[in-house]
């Protein structure tokens, strides 16, 4: 129930009052955040997607207004004009911006009645499940809305940018193949076509490669992607990218470009001036030093590859030396600090290496009395744990974590541990620019082996040009080559991804058949694009961000869902629409689809 809105209309938002509207009359229009009942006042907090503004009705001149403002409830949409006073001195709020003024009201009119909410907007501490279920009163809350404006200013201010800078948006189409060699696709099955599915895309990859090949020579989408794979904290099935491509381009032309982008969104939205150009570093020495493709650049403990130590060498602490047998070595980072870690806690970081596929992870602790306590003093005397403890530069108060292992699995296992030990840095939400550590890795592994599968996939896309002094490796060495594939990595997350493209017709089809595809299979899969590669190609490259991502990196979000208006749930559903749902026999009839 509610009185219509006829003869009233908004004059300002809530947030926006001051002390110098004082003497204006005005009407505000929105949600009741809270009541307040005094002897003969009754003060009523407004909120709208600006903030919020006391009104107050006075029972001695607005006997009618003050009977109804009694009757308001949290969450009731009202209208409210008036005059806007100050507030008498020992009642301004300095907390809120419109905490100088109040509006005196001569009108009230409910607009819409509320019952309880599940949640009170105001309540910080609600599940989940909860939330999501009731997600539009969830997007009530200030603090979910400012988010979603940030979101809204980072892409206006993107699409401004690349507009300006020459690029054309171009929409791909949603509905098109399912394409071998991604992650899974969320299929559309077709009525027209019997047995016949549309897929989903997981990202425009060829449709904007073909858009090059179309002369369109630089383009750019802000477009939904979907990928049917597991849900984590910062993977979502359907997701936003920037998705950019340009021809007649290599690396150099792309980073600059992004930077350019990056600066003008920081400085437009935030206010922040990001130093360019970014820093650099190789895969392999990202893998060296921080046991990860997207290193986390806040902080420091380094790895360090203690393999080449004498100590290491000769030891006959079989662990370490089976590790050096076969191929591999001993690896370790200095917890700096944290040499007082509750052994709780290591036993955490014990559990993070397992999961990792490491046998185990030791350590060595530099008390602050200057005692040593470690997991290997059976096999290490004190000179020797000295000399271990000097490669690490190590000093009281440190704890060193050590791994033996094959080279792949120590680094893997130091990167994690290391990202583990970092998070207890509790490093404070980025705001300044400095906090902001952007990073290109480049020079990726064209190919993963799949052990599984004993096959080679592609480590980004089959579209990734290899380097070129690398290319004559593809069908003898494919695990040497590189790619001239890059990611910009932000704060530990990687936020865009892209690469220089083949642009040849002979070299894509040596990557198709490297990636073991026959050329009937290639054909199968690719002919329209394998086809276009025949008709005049320009070099192009390009680059894609998670924008969701992003912008959780700049708001730091805990997870994705947090940047999303409509996320889903870790099993995929929505929890508010509860899609996935069962539907109609009928409808599954119409599509010549029979339920398992
Ligand atoms: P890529 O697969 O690396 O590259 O994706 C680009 C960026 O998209 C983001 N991203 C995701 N964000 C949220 N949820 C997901 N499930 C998800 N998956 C990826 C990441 C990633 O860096 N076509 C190529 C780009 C190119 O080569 O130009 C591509 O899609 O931030
Ligand atoms: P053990 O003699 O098996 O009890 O091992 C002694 C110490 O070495 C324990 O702290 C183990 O956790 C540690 N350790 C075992 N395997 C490894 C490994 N692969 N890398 C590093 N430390 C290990």
């Amino acid at each position: 129930m509610g009185e219509s809105m006829k003869g009233m209309k908004r004059t300002h938002y809530c947030g926006e009052l001051r002390a110098s509207d004082i003497g204006k009359t005005v009407t505000v229009m929105g949600w009741v955040n809270k009541r307040r009942d005094m002897s003969q006042l009754i003060f009523v907090v407004v909120r709208d997607r600006t903030g919020l503004v006391q009104v107050v009705a006075d029972e001695r001149r607005m006997p009618g207004q003050y009977k109804l403002a009694k009757s308001v409830r949290g969450e009731y949409v009202v209208a409210a004009s008036g005059t806007v006073i100050a507030r008498t001195p020992e009642n301004v709020n300095a907390d809120m911006p419109t905490g100088e003024i109040e509006i005196d009201i001569t009108e009230l009119r409910i607009l819409s009645e509320s019952e309880v909410p599940p949640f009170s907007v105001l309540d910080e501490d609600v599940g989940l499940d909860t939330r999501l279920k009731y997600r539009y009163l969830d997007l009530r809350r200030p603090d979910v809305q400012r988010i979603i404006t940030l979101r809204h200013n980072v892409a206006q201010s993107i699409r401004c940018c690349l507009s300006e800078e020459g690029f054309i948006e171009v929409e791909t189409p949603y509905l098109t193949n399912s394409s071998p060699e991604g992650a899974r696709d969320y299929l559309v099955p077709s009525r027209l076509h019997p047995g016949g599915f549309y897929a989903l895309p997981q990202s425009p990859q060829q449709f904007k490669q073909l858009l090059m090949v179309a002369g369109l020579d630089k383009y750019f989408q802000i477009v939904r992607c979907f990928r049917d794979e597991d849900l984590r904290a910062d993977r979502q099935p359907e997701f936003t990218q920037v998705d950019i491509e340009m021809s007649f381009v290599n690396e150099e032309d792309v980073w600059a470009m992004t930077e350019n982008m990056v600066r003008r969104v920081f400085r437009e939205t935030m206010g922040i001036e990001i130093p360019t150009p970014f820093p650099r570093m190789t895969w392999h020495e990202a893998m060296e030093r921080y046991g990860s493709d997207k290193p986390d650049m806040r902080f420091g403990m380094e790895l360090v590859n203690i393999s080449d130590l004498p100590v290491i060498k000769d030891t006959e602490f079989q662990v370490f030396a089976a590790a050096l047998e076969n191929g591999g070595g001993v690896r370790g980072i200095n917890a700096t600090g944290f040499a007082s870690m509750p052994r709780k806690q290591i036993d955490a970081l014990v559990e993070v290496a397992r999961a990792n596929n490491a046998k185990g992870l030791a350590w060595i602790n530099v008390m602050e009395d200057g005692t040593v306590k470690s997991t290997i003093s059976k096999f290490f005397d004190e000179a020797q744990t000295a000399e271990i403890i000097a490669a690490f530069g190590a000093k009281a108060g440190d704890l060193i974590l050590l791994c033996a292992d094959t080279h792949e699995i120590t680094q893997n296992t130091l990167g994690a541990v290391r990202l583990a030990v970092g998070k207890k840095l509790e490093i404070p939400a980025p705001v300044k620019a400095e906090d902001f550590k952007f990073l290109w890795v480049t020079h990726f592994p064209l190919f993963e082996y799949s052990p599984e599968d004993k096959r080679y996939y592609a480590a980004h896309h089959p579209f990734t040009s290899p380097l070129e002094e690398d290319e004559h490796l593809i069908e003898t060495d494919p695990a040497a080559v590189r790619a001239r594939q890059y990611d910009l990595v932000l704060n530990g997350f990687e936020t865009a991804g892209g690469s220089i493209r083949i642009h040849r017709r002979d070299l894509q089809d040596r990557m198709f058949a490297a990636l073991g595809f026959t050329p009937e299979r290639a054909q199968a899969g690719f002919k329209h694009f394998l086809e276009a590669l025949q008709y005049g190609v320009p070099p192009h490259g390009g680059i894609a961000w998670g924008f969701d991502r992003f912008i959780m990196v700049l708001t730091d979000a805990a997870s994705l869902r947090e940047v999303i208006a409509f996320p889903k749930v870790k099993d995929g559903s929505c929890p508010m629409t509860d899609a996935p749902s069962i539907v109609d026999a009928s409808q599954l009839d119409e599509l010549n689809i029979s339920v398992k």
